[in-house]
């Protein structure tokens, strides 16, 4: 067990022979616990409206620059079933937080997806009344994903300037979300202004606290149309990339168990190797973004992230050769957390 110093001087020091050991011991449990097996999740981004107000993020509600889209029920279900042809065994409906999505329509389109396709359901639509969460869940939702983004109370109420005390209620959320019996996942950005070394560091312990079934963390990207553009100068963080891989692999091995993706954020930061180099690290999920277009350029969070085009064959084969090249096969099974049926 490391201490906190430990964690934040390795996180100082990304090149030293102690972070080496830690990519490879990460890399050997990874193995140890899912062989060669990468779970494939298809993520569809169902609306990029948003009422938060988040500095960090480009679809912040007030970026009025950004063309605001809510896709249909049957475009939902198209997109579901693309994915599920090919092979992808989680769907993840993912939006901006937007009340205006009723949760019957949600719940309609998880019936839908369960009764017609082999999959497992992850909800990803931020923070919602607990009876939402409740009705999902008995209409057959299997996993909810909220990030709490840090676990510093006083930088999650400067990212969020409508916030009247440093509180986030998203570690509430998750706990109750688990209670009621989603897989739950939650996780971090890396290197967001202001942040500090001792935060990422207190980040990794609640993470492992709140003993998550998945764990996502990503580097930082900057976007224009938001606040922290600005305040770009006040990133503490260096090499963002490197300390993001070895956050995932000290959070892989402190929770062995836990499904941990290799960030979409790192793929997008590193185009070539960022995917791949996650899976190195002890992360055994990968998530593309099956939206369709025009859908899938609206949803940009940050600068970038939509350069890739639309999912097809050639995006799929892409992908199985990356793996294939890294030692690694795709997944064939839902990919929940293991110690329960997959
Ligand atoms: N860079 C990287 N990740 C971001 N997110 C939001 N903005 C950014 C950004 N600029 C992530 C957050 C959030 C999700 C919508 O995307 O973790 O939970």
């Amino acid at each position: 067990m490391m201490t906190k110093e430990q964690v934040i001087k390795v996180l100082k020091n990304v090149n030293s022979p102690e972070a080496e050991e830690i990519f490879n011991k990460a890399d050997q449990i990874r193995e140890k616990i899912f062989k060669d097996e990468v779970h494939l999740r298809a993520i569809i981004e169902i609306s990029n409206y948003c009422v938060k107000d988040c500095l960090y993020c480009g679809l912040n509600r007030e970026n009025k620059k950004l063309k605001r889209y809510r896709m249909e029920r049957e475009e939902i279900l198209k997109a579901a079933e693309k994915a599920s042809n090919f092979g992808f065994k989680t769907i993840v409906i993912q939006s901006g937080e937007d009340p205006s999505i009723s949760s019957d329509f949600i719940g309609e389109i998880i019936a839908k997806i369960k009764e017609d396709f082999d999959v497992a359901v992850t909800l990803s639509l931020g923070e919602r009344k607990f009876e939402d969460f409740l009705k999902w869940k008995e209409i057959g939702a299997d996993r909810y994903l909220l990030k709490f983004e840090t676990s510093d109370l006083n930088l999650y109420q400067k990212s969020h300037p409508s916030l009247k005390v440093a509180s986030n209620k998203r570690i509430e959320i998750l706990k109750n979300l688990k209670e009621i019996g989603y897989e739950v996942g939650s996780g971090i950005m890396v290197g967001i202004p202001f942040q500090t070394y001792e935060s990422l560091a207190e980040d990794l312990m609640l993470i492992s606290e709140l003993d998550l079934d998945m764990i996502a963390i990503g580097p930082y990207i900057p976007h224009k149309e938001t606040a922290f553009w600005r305040d770009l100068e006040k990133i503490e963080i260096k090499e963002i990339e490197r300390t993001t891989l070895l956050l995932i692999s000290l959070a892989r091995i402190l929770n062995p168990t836990a499904n941990i993706p290799s960030t979409t954020a790192l793929s997008v930061l590193d185009p070539k190797e960022g995917r791949a180099m996650g899976l190195k690290c002890g992360a055994n999920v990968v998530m593309p973004d099956l939206t369709p277009e025009p859908y899938k350029s609206m949803y940009e969070i940050y600068d970038g992230k939509t350069k890739s085009k639309e999912w097809d064959e050639e995006e799929q084969k892409k992908l199985h050769q990356m793996l294939k090249e890294i030692g690694r096969k795709p997944s064939l099974k839902k990919g929940f957390r293991i110690s329960r049926q997959n």
